[in-house]
């Protein structure tokens, strides 16, 4: 089922619309995939990847441009086929036809470009959407009212889309991705191109959606605050590959390299310098202010002592902080390739420049 350029097949959304494929099993997680590979030409989009989300999990696929997310997204969506592995979403197996359809129809999807009808109004587009997948009549009317409020567009509801904002058109989306009530919902880059206050609209949204009983959310972002804020867990991809996975605490933890912290005192002498360097506990220390000491600590007690041994030297400490990483430090250093992996060993497949990325000549910034 590929093409002649050996790129994944695109299957029509329009099959979504099957009333009649039975709901099929409930049990097992959301998505469950192995050795997903996925090419467009000469191009590998994903590279043997394996994904795992629970019933009721809010996901985040974190990667720069061209890391593989929205292949991926196409894929679990049954949008392409993948050239190798296995994936089940919703216990239902991708390669399946009748499964493909299944799974169409109890999913739903945000693209990257959400594609509305722009002289349609809000209402409309959301109709006929549900149209698609066989819902009607009172059912359908009462599903668009409750998606409208959700998203916050009821006001606006006789509007044509044409007239919105980027954050309305991204709202009227995630409702649109709603609208046959879906166990599982793909967002792919919800607040791209979003100003700061649309962004929190639509992070509100999102928590909303999650919040419905058991729903499934994967969410496409570049966005370390949002993945912070509404993920339980992220996968990092880059060249189609997962370099790290877990929570966000768990991937600062685990890749927080050397504690680092930083002390600023009064002033500066050759005395306090010589304390705070033979204190226990701290592994190196850099000037790097006329006031302003960065240290490496070797333990916990590191910063305590560092603090004590400058006081005992006469030195005034004005401020003395832990400098913790962040899920954006691990994301940097990750996603673009860093050269260092948990207790500084070098990463699997190398560093940056290394892979497929680059030879097709399209690599991470190359189309999204
Ligand atoms: N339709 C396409 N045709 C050719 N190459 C594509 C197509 N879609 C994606 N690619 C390439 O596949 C790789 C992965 O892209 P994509 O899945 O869109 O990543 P992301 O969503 O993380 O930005 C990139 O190198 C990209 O250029
Ligand atoms: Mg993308």
């Amino acid at each position: 089922m590929y093409n002649k350029a050996g790129g994944c097949v695109r299957e029509g959304v329009a099959a979504a619309a099957d009333p009649g494929v039975s709901a099929g099993s409930a049990e097992g997680p959301a998505i469950e995939a192995s050795g997903l590979v996925g090419r467009y030409g000469s191009t590998v989009a994903l590279d043997g990847l394996d994904v795992h989300a629970e019933r009721g999990e809010v996901l985040g696929l974190l990667g720069h441009n061209g890391a593989g997310k929205t292949t991926l997204v196409r894929i679990l969506g049954c949008l392409l086929l993948p050239h190798a592995g296995e994936a089940r979403v919703l216990g239902r197996d991708i390669r399946d036809p009748a499964a493909r359809r299944e799974i169409r129809r109890r999913i739903g999807v945000l693209p990257q470009d959400p594609g509305l009808y722009d002289r349609l109004t809000a209402a409309e587009n959301l109709f006929s959407h549900g149209l698609l997948y066989g819902l009607s009549g009172p059912t359908l009317a009462r599903r668009v009212d409750g998606l409208l409020e959700l998203v916050g567009l009821q006001g606006v509801r006789r509007s044509q889309v044409g007239t919105f904002s980027g954050g309305m058109k991204k709202r009227l989306a995630i409702a649109r991705a709603l609208v046959n009530d879906p166990e599982l919902v793909f967002l792919d880059e919800p607040t791209t191109n979003l100003d700061p206050e649309a962004a929190h609209a639509v992070h509100g949204h999102i928590v909303a959606l999650a919040a419905q009983g058991g729903r499934t959310v994967v969410l496409c972002t570049h966005n370390l605050n949002e993945a912070e804020r509404l993920c339980r867990r992220v996968v990092i991809l880059r060249q189609g590959r997962e370099v790290a996975s877990g929570s966000p605490q768990e991937l600062e933890r685990r890749f927080r390299g050397a504690r680092r912290a930083e002390i600023t005192v009064r002033s500066l002498d050759e005395a306090a310098l010589k304390a705070v360097r033979s204190a226990p506990g701290v592994a190196g220390v850099e000037v790097a202010g006329p006031k302003c000491l960065r240290l490496e600590l070797a333990g916990e007690g590191g910063l305590p002592a560092a603090v004590a041994a400058l006081v005992a030297a006469g030195a005034e400490v004005t401020r003395a902080v832990d400098v913790q990483p962040t899920l954006e430090d691990v994301y940097l250093r990750l996603a673009s390739g860093g050269d260092a992996g948990p207790d500084g060993e070098p990463w699997p497949g190398g560093g940056p420049g290394s892979g497929w990325g680059g030879s097709a000549g399209r690599g991470g910034g190359g189309r999204r």
